[in-house]
């Protein structure tokens, strides 16, 4: 068990093109979101594991006296179907709940305690240790921040209990893990988002853990090689949506007319891998002409996503509002509100993104100036994070 302070972030995600269509068994480009997820981990002696969780008002300890006498041999189950419900009821009698506890905290908690007593019972003894994890990304929005959580909470385990190493080398602030390392890390993180989410795709574990970008093709992931890192605006809408629901209205829409929409998904596929063509080549030798392509593609893909009935007031608005100043954006996920992305070409001036921003934030938007590509899951020097950790502890 390490004894040193251990400190990871791991990035949420947006989905670049593909949405809806990647249902009906299209190409879907996920890429990692430059806004993080942060952990601590603090090993101790008091005896205790604790839990804290700032964003959600979260502080929770148990005795690591009382874990030691369980019986955790139900949590032995090593394919792809774990943890399965029976081994998550039997983990809310573990974790204890009091009756009013609201239905996110006990996800985080359970989903903790799962990669908590699965990953750290290889150990002679339970280790006491306090975790706080904190983040950018905004819950329940479609960015993964409920992955980006799990993969930090793995990958640290994971660390604290030596079954990876640290990565982190004298001198450096920051580090990644190897590419055997990481395929570890996002086995666990899978397990913490089924406890979480049910039945996950796998996609948001799987950018958070290798970040840049994805591509997701019926159950397949793999790893667009060495994408640019592209300069975005996310903004949320804040209007509600239900993912389930937009579903089922795009299905019903193809049912209901197949030869019109069909070829609608046929060309969103097409979009995506022209994407993929294009960022590959911008990885080679980027020009502005590619963003100029990238743009075309975002806003033909926009329209057909209109067409295909996942559009909303708040996203025209936002569509409208950054065209005003020459940028183009489309919604990302499942659409009806939402969020949506804007592509910052290099050349765009700062003040032209200052000005975007401000009218965004007029509408009622909240707005984030960030990249997507974004390197995935991280250890850092523990220092070098004081500052945020700082920011964090002031605002409780
Ligand atoms: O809202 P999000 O980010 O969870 O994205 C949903 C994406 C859909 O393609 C609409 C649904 C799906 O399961 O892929």
């Amino acid at each position: 068990m390490l004894s040193e302070v251990l400190m990871v972030s791991a990035p949420g995600k947006v989905i670049l093109h593909g949405e809806h269509a990647v249902v009906h068994g299209k190409v879907a480009l996920a890429v990692a979101l430059n806004l993080r997820t942060f952990l601590r981990l603090q090993p101790h002696s008091n005896g205790k594991v604790g839990l804290s969780l700032p964003n959600i008002g979260v502080k929770r300890d148990w005795d690591v006296a009382r874990f030691q006498l369980l019986d955790t041999s139900f949590l032995e189950q090593d394919d792809i179907t774990a943890p399965i419900p029976e081994q998550v009821e039997k983990l809310k009698e573990v974790a204890d709940f009091p009756e009013d506890c609201a239905i996110n905290e006990r996800l985080a908690v359970l989903a903790f305690l799962y990669l908590y007593l699965s990953i750290c019972r290889k150990q002679r003894t339970l280790p006491s240790l306090d975790i706080m994890v904190w983040s950018e990304l905004p819950t329940g929005a479609g960015l993964g921040s409920s992955a980006a959580y799990s993969v930090c909470l793995a990958a640290a385990l994971l660390t604290a209990c030596e079954e990876i190493p640290n990565p982190l080398r004298d001198g450096d602030g920051i580090s990644r893990w190897t590419e055997k390392d990481l395929e570890l890390i996002n086995k666990w993180a899978f397990r913490g988002e089924r406890v979480i989410h049910g039945n996950p795709s796998g996609v948001d574990n799987a950018v958070s853990t290798w970040g840049g970008a994805l591509r997701y093709q019926k159950g397949q992931i793999s790893s667009l090689k060495r994408p640019p890192a592209l300069k975005i605006l996310l903004t949320n809408t804040k209007v509600p949506r239900s993912t389930k629901a937009l579903v089922a209205s795009v299905r019903n829409r193809l049912i209901k007319f197949p030869e019109i929409v069909a070829p609608l998904l046929t060309s969103i596929d097409a979009i995506a891998l022209e994407c993929e063509r294009v960022l590959g080549e911008m990885a080679v030798d980027p020009a502005l002409e590619q963003y100029l392509v990238l743009e075309e593609l975002i806003d033909m893909n926009q329209h057909h996503l209109n067409a295909l009935g996942v559009g909303h007031a708040s996203l025209d608005r936002l569509c409208q509002v950054t065209m005003a100043h020459g940028l183009h954006s489309k919604l990302t996920g499942a659409g009806g509100g939402g969020c949506g992305i804007t592509l910052l070409k290099p050349d765009v001036e700062q003040l032209a993104v200052e000005a975007t921003k401000q009218a965004l934030t007029g509408c009622g938007f909240d707005c984030w100036e960030t990249s997507i590509g974004a390197p995935g899951v991280s250890v850092h020097l523990a220092t070098s994070l004081d500052t945020p950790i700082r920011q964090v502890l002031d605002g409780l």
